[in-house]
């Protein structure tokens, strides 16, 4: 890590603040007695909330952390996570829906509690009949349809790990995973639907389970009626399979730390990490989080637009709204099919209540126009959330206006697939908010911010985000590699959970996320967070999209090389890149002014929308890319990489 920081200089402020509206907090779930409860005592905290869940047999231990970082939560205790998503809902509420799900082609199904507790039993039980048993672990390959969470569940009911991969990716890191994790089945579907096209899961997966032995079943549910090929023996339909299976299904009594889920995700290596989530401490700390930032209540619709593929629909989708209770809507296909007004009419539809997305689907709609949501009524929406990378507060502040009406709170939440739960975030009912900061670390979790030595940096400076207690959503390990575990996690700040980010605090003690510690510059021997000048340059009108990456300068250590996408109605030229260049400067200061800039219609991005900074960087250092073909969209790298190539040699000058 050559570039990390010292301490990140910060030079951008943020100025507005937004009270929580009085009539929100006058009701809201989480209030400032419940916050100076958790400081007082956050193991009491932890213990409240696990107790709002079925236990079938109380824990003695609430935290064994006698070998650090191995800890284990609510040692004893036993439960099962269907049954407290499923079936405690029956007598009350087993026929309020659970989820509306809507398909892309625009098919939709109401699944009440009732419904999808059937489902799940009978999948449950032809999973057994497979011979999949308590301690295996299963595949789950499949788009957005109702049976992804009806067989996260099922496993959960049968006490099998499942591992979910997202539906892009291609076979070679299916076959990768289900390999590391030594799957006995595989759930998939014919194939999912996505921007009116299908995508051959079923032909992805016969690819895949080519290096697979240890894959005794598949199970295929059919949806969009296309031809698949099929192994007898191996092979089932899966509507044939659940069709006669009994409707209840026994559960498994599980340890509060059996394996739950494994679920991969990148890290500084081509090696994925699977990242190990366990039963009682992550449904605990799914549930109370849930609850307290998107202050559920009983008539909430909340729809989380995440992918069950990654950790936000996990934790989002599936356990934390279901163990609450709550109604969730689940959309299978892209944002703008068949007209890019599709979220807003499923808003609308479904009167949601509570909206939960990511910065970059954010930026897209800024810029499909404001029109777009105009067409439809979004006055049910109440709260809107924000995950997954820093928010540039131009986005804050056009998610807040335009989608939110002027009157809804909005979350920005901190966290990770290894944390499991939301760390960092205000509670909509309690903090004053600040576009483009995460602000505080929940009830019951501890955060900091640290320099280069471990030391705790004052109010007002950066360094490192690391997590000071362990919290019951933690990972617990990687998926058969301790060593990595600890490696990664725990060895740089000894007793230091190392988040891999770099964070600022302000002088009110707000946390502001600057991204990964290898997307921070070092300029000139000032350190600044691309995420800054991304802001900056994405507050300019003209421009939609940012990415900027530090490349190597013989002058300065490193140059800003900026990257970015203009309004579909604005034509770039040459005056156009000096005015953006000034605007940094003059937003931010001299020293953040960008190199080089590269218009383009589109920035390289992960399956999950996140830009990829590090083929940026590659390409700005004229270096051979690394491996492109998890991008969304590979083409643009090499146009993009010929623009920079001309930038560079060009050179900007001052
Ligand atoms: C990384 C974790 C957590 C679910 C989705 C991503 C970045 C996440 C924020 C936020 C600034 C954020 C961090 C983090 N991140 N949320 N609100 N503000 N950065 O999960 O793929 O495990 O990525 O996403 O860099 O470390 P993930």
């Amino acid at each position: 890590m050559p570039d990390a920081p010292k301490t990140i200089e910060s030079l951008e402020v943020e100025e507005r603040v937004f009270a929580p509206p009085p009539e929100f907090a006058a009701r809201a779930t989480a209030d400032a007695d419940l916050v100076r409860r958790a400081a007082e005592d956050p193991l009491g905290y932890w213990a409240d909330e696990a107790e709002r869940l079925d236990w079938m047999k109380p824990w003695q231990t609430l935290l064994d952390d006698s070998n650090p970082p191995f800890y284990k939560w609510f040692v004893g205790g036993e439960l099962n996570v269907s049954v407290n998503c499923l079936d405690r809902h029956l007598d009350q509420r087993g026929e309020r829906v659970a989820l509306y799900w809507e398909g892309e082609p625009g098919d939709r199904q109401a699944i009440t509690y009732r419904d999808l507790h059937e489902r799940v039993c009978r999948l449950a039980n032809g999973l057994r009949s497979l011979g999949v048993k308590r301690g295996d672990r299963v595949a789950i390959y499949l788009g957005m349809v109702p049976e992804l969470p009806a067989a996260m569940l099922a496993c959960a009911r049968i006490g099998a790990a499942h591992t979910v991969i997202f539906g892009g990716f291609s076979p070679d890191s299916l076959s990768d995973r289900i390999q590391d994790c030594s799957c006995r089945a595989v759930i998939t579907a014919d194939e999912g639907w996505r921007n009116g096209k299908t995508i051959a899961l079923k032909e992805n997966v016969d690819k895949a389970l080519t290096s697979c032995p240890s894959v005794e079943a598949v199970v295929c549910v059919r949806r969009t009626g296309g031809e698949v090929g099929w192994v007898d023996g191996r092979d089932h339909w899966y509507h044939e399979l659940v069709a006669g299976q009994p409707p209840e299904c026994e559960p498994e009594a599980m340890d509060a730390e059996d394996l739950l889920y494994v679920l991969y995700t990148s890290g500084t290596t081509g090696k994925p990490k699977g990242i190990v989530h366990t039963t009682g401490g992550y449904l605990t700390a799914v549930a109370a989080t849930h609850r307290h930032v998107f202050d559920i209540r009983d008539d909430d619709i909340f729809w989380c637009a995440a992918d069950c593929g990654w950790v936000t629909g996990h934790s989002y989708i599936v356990y934390g709204p279901l163990a609450n209770g709550c109604t969730g809507v689940l959309y299978e296909g892209a944002p703008g099919f068949p007209g890019p007004d599709r979220w807003w009419e499923i808003v609308e539809r479904y009167g949601v209540t509570i909206l939960y997305t990511a910065p970059t689907a954010i930026r897209t709609f800024m810029k499909w126009g404001k029109e777009h949501p105009r067409l439809h009524d979004l006055s049910t929406l109440r709260l809107l959330g924000s995950v997954g990378e820093p928010i540039n507060p131009e986005a804050w502040i056009w998610y807040q206006e335009t989608i939110g009406g002027g009157r809804c709170p909005i979350v920005d939440t901190w966290w990770q697939t290894e944390t499991g739960c939301i760390m960092i975030s205000p509670l909509p009912g309690v903090t004053a908010t600040k576009p483009g900061s995460a602000t505080h670390a929940l009830p019951g979790v501890g955060a900091d911010i640290v320099d280069e030595l471990g030391e705790s940096v004052p109010f007002g400076s950066g360094g490192y985000l690391v997590l000071t207690e362990p919290w019951p959503g933690m990972l617990r390990t990687l998926y058969g590699d301790d060593e990595r575990f600890v490696e990664t996690y725990w060895s740089r700040f000894p007793g230091l959970y190392l988040a891999g980010d770099g964070a600022r605090r302000d002088e009110d003690g707000y946390y502001w996320l600057m991204g990964r510690i290898d997307d921070v510059m070092n300029v000139s021997g000032h350190r600044l967070s691309t995420i800054e000048i991304e802001s900056a340059l994405v507050d300019h009108e003209a421009v939609v999209e940012a990415a900027v990456v530090g490349r190597s300068d013989p002058t300065t250590g490193q140059a800003i090389a900026a990257f970015v996408t203009l309004q579909a109605s604005i034509e770039g030229d040459d005056a156009l890149i000096a005015e953006l260049r000034q605007h940094v400067a003059t937003r931010i200061g001299g020293i953040a002014r960008p190199a080089s800039i590269v218009l383009t219609d589109d920035l390289p991005k992960t399956r999950s929308g996140k830009i990829m900074r590090r083929l940026l960087r590659d390409i700005s250092d004229d270096r051979q890319m690394g491996d492109v073909t998890t991008l969304a969209n590979a083409e643009v790298v090499s146009e993009i990489a010929q623009m920079a190539a001309a930038a560079r040699a060009a050179g900007t000058g001052e």
